[in-house]
């Protein structure tokens, strides 16, 4: 059996982690895919990467291109083309140029990788999967959004600088939609075990919860000209890993629901397991009426970003 057949579609600042990291960790062969414009660019990308192979005693081949032939036959692609936000932007006010991008990018995935698994990161997320989704007509169980994750480990970094730990025996929850809205469900977070309701007061865990939130928004800050890129492509890496090798991890993303937590026909935040067979299920919590109510808060600026798709 050869090797895995990795898309990257958009070699920015993310697709470019995306790369590094898809190599050292050996999940396959690597194509970054971008706009002619910027086929030279990906193509140097591509072939400063491949020059580090030997140092990093990594083998994969990763190559640049513009043309999505080079993609026939992809196991998985990872979708950031797109726009990102500057400061004072919201990821709603990427919308409508974003929503022409993951169209003309899923037809063509549709064309040349119609059995790939896609993982989608360009934002308003939780819109831009839903459209990925619309155009392509792939089964849900390989169409899934990478929010969750990132908005976990957000959480769970914040956790381990406030109580000077290691982030290793951290676990969390962040349900619903990336953004403002997004449902950090501190009440099940632990560290080896122990409720962190037992190691942190209230108060401190609030601005964690507050901090995750706005997380994105305090690196677009810093940043001046971009948003985030290591942790997301870490992020969408472990996504990607576990199906590639079936590790059946359970973990945030945003997937579409079809009567879980009583939400329908949308892509929101919610636990999932992913496997060979992609998003083999949703995993479903019980919530406390406050935690259902922060829910369906976050559902309403999905329904309200998605139905602006006009898909
Ligand atoms: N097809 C392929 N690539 C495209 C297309 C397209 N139709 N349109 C734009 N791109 C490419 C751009 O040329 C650019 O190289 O997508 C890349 C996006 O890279 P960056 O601008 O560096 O953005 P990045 O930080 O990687 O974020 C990408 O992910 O987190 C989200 O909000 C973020 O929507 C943004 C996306």
């Amino acid at each position: 059996m050869g090797r895995k057949k990795i898309g990257l579609v958009g070699g920015g600042q993310i697709g470019g982690i995306l790369a590094l990291l898809a190599t050292q960790k050996e999940l396959g062969d690597i194509v970054v895919l971008d706009i002619p414009e910027m086929e030279s660019y990906v193509k140097g990308k591509a072939l400063d990467i491949m020059e580090s192979t030997p140092v990093l005693g990594c083998d994969a081949k990763v190559e640049g291109t513009s043309n999505y032939e080079d993609l026939a036959g992809a196991d998985v692609n990872i979708v950031t083309a797109g726009l990102p936000r500057k400061p004072g932007m919201s990821r709603e006010d990427l919308l409508s140029t974003n929503v022409k991008i993951i169209t003309a990018v899923a037809e063509q995935l549709k064309k040349h990788a119609p059995d790939s698994f896609n993982i989608i990161l360009t934002n308003p997320l939780d819109a831009m999967v839903y459209s990925f989704k619309k155009i392509t007509g792939f089964p849900k169980e390989r169409v899934v959004g990478m929010a969750g994750v990132l908005d976990t480990s957000r959480f769970c970094s914040f956790v381990a600088m406030e109580l000077g730990i290691s982030v290793e025996d951290i676990s969390a929850t962040v349900l619903g939609g990336h953004g403002p809205t997004m449902v950090p469900l501190f009440r099940l977070a632990t560290v080896g075990g122990v409720p962190l309701t037992e190691l942190l007061p209230m108060d401190k865990i609030e601005a964690i919860a507050d901090r995750t939130r706005k997380a994105g928004t305090e690196i677009v800050k810093l940043l001046g000209n971009g948003s985030a890129f290591f942790s997301p492509a870490a992020s969408a890496i472990a996504m990607a890993e576990s199906y590639i090798k079936d590790k059946r991890r359970v973990f945030t993303c945003a997937a579409m629901c079809e009567g879980e937590y009583g939400i329908d026909g949308y892509y929101i935040g919610v636990p999932v397991l992913i496997g060979a067979g992609g998003v083999e299920k949703v995993l479903e919590i019980k919530l406390t009426e406050e935690e259902k109510a922060m829910l369906a808060n976050s559902l309403e600026a999905v329904k309200k970003a998605t139905a602006e798709t006009g898909l």
